[in-house]
């Protein structure tokens, strides 16, 4: 497999961690048994653009089973393991184009390389790869008969694209499943940016104030953790419902240059950009430390930040020293890329089990039904959604009761009333 990663003697590490994360992913690793019995996707070309981590691989290798040719790369600079990128050139057969640091230019190159795979469906994470099938790959767009996107922010993009005219080919927006956003986004988001700040920091949350930027499923999941360790949690918002929901949750809630004096972390998960502005940063306590969570490092303006600083100067692993003429510092964690995967490992792999069961699913639903759909963004079919769920319940072993005959019939009439 014609593949570019950091080292492939890093696969025998990598594939213990991917096999640790396989445990945790009974879901996906149920449909892998599926896929290999009835081979949904033969014949199909996947090219991923993802964040390169051991839960991804697992993902990569049900594909695999599935009868699927594919090509993986990163959907972000700084979020690639390695070892996980090591594991699945070398032992499971799938082609790679990630490496952790990468530059600008590379990151471009390998999404490049996994799109010379000619795919038939694509996968994306944030819409990179599918801008870049839009604009320089043009010529593959034809052989295209669908995709799927994991994040909101590719999700938005996506819409825009479709609103505009301007998208080639269906998109499945495996975001917007329940069984994604609301344990993904929420419990993933939440805890894997916990886990980020406190491997960069080692910041203590209980009694410090956290400005909590975006109120939608990941910035609830992370200020419930963070409450729950004992910050004061600070939310702010554009969107009055959303506001008005983190203020009955019990957060303070007020704008960014109110909360820029009294924060002592910051962290962004918006979408948006520049989110914490240079007049933010004029307003902050010296040693107030920013870190974004959402998927572009557009949410932070470094920009202005550097323009500001005296210096700059980095103290830790993912810590950078901002120097402001009057003597204040100020911390950015991970570049401001997203601080879970940088810092982190990302979501733990009992979530991105739900997330990526999905994935695989939507992938075998576009390799069967694309010729029914437009060049729209879809939601995932509901009995995708209801499937996963029940698959996870199952490996949990929960079981939930069922509607009676008579509660099947009274929730369909409308006669019976007071
Ligand atoms: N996004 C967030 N966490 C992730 C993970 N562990 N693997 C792949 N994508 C992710």
């Amino acid at each position: 497999m014609p593949s570019d990663v950091k080292d492939r003697k890093l696969a025998p590490e990598g594939k213990t961690k991917i096999e640790w994360s396989d445990r945790r992913m009974p879901v996906l690793a149920l449909i892998r048994e599926r896929f290999e019995r009835d081979r949904p996707l033969e014949g199909q070309r996947i090219s991923a653009c993802l964040h390169v981590t051991t839960e991804t691989a697992n993902l990569g290798r049900t594909l695999k089973a599935g009868g699927a040719e594919v090509a993986v790369c990163a959907s972000n600079p700084l979020s690639t393991s390695d070892e996980a990128a090591a594991s699945l050139a070398e032992d499971y057969g799938v082609a790679v184009f990630a490496v952790r640091g990468a530059s600008r230019e590379l990151y471009y190159r390998h999404i490049n390389q996994a799109l010379d795979l000619e795919p038939t469906i694509t996968m994306d994470d944030g819409a990179d790869l599918v801008t870049t099938a839009h604009t320089e790959r043009r010529e593959l767009l034809e052989h295209i008969r669908g995709g799927t996107e994991e994040t909101t922010t590719g999700v938005i993009r996506l819409r825009a694209m479709a609103d505009k005219g301007d998208l080639r080919y269906p998109i499945i927006a495996v975001n917007d499943a329940r069984t994604k956003h609301l344990f993904d986004n929420r419990y993933g988001t939440g805890q894997s940016t916990v886990d980020g700040i406190l491997r960069a920091t080692n910041l203590l949350f209980a009694g410090s104030t956290v400005v909590v930027a975006g109120y939608g499923w990941c910035g609830r999941g992370f200020a419930m953790r963070a409450r729950g360790m004992g910050a004061h949690v600070i939310v702010t918002e554009v969107d009055p419902v959303r506001a008005l929901e983190a203020q009955l949750d019990g957060y303070r809630v007020m704008t960014m240059a109110e909360a820029a004096p009294l924060g002592d972390l910051f962290v962004t998960l918006t979408g948006d950009i520049h989110v914490i502005r240079g007049e933010n940063f004029e307003s902050m306590k010296d040693g107030a430390v920013v870190a974004n969570s959402g998927h572009f490092n557009v949410e932070i303006d470094l920009d202005a930040l550097g323009e500001m600083a005296t210096s700059r100067r980095v103290v830790r692993p993912n810590v950078e020293e901002y120097e402001l003429p009057d003597g204040r510092h100020i911390y950015v964690l991970a570049e401001g890329r997203l601080v879970n995967l940088a810092a982190a490992e990302g979501h733990p792999a009992t979530v991105m089990d739900m997330s990526f069961a999905n994935q695989a699913l939507a992938a075998a639903y576009l390799s069967a039904k694309s010729d029914a759909l437009e060049k729209l963004v879809y939601a995932v079919p509901r009995e995708i959604d209801d499937e996963v769920a029940g698959l996870k319940l199952d490996a949990l072993g929960i079981k939930i009761d069922v509607l009676t005959k008579e509660q099947v019939e009274y929730l369909a009439s409308w006669h019976v009333g007071t």
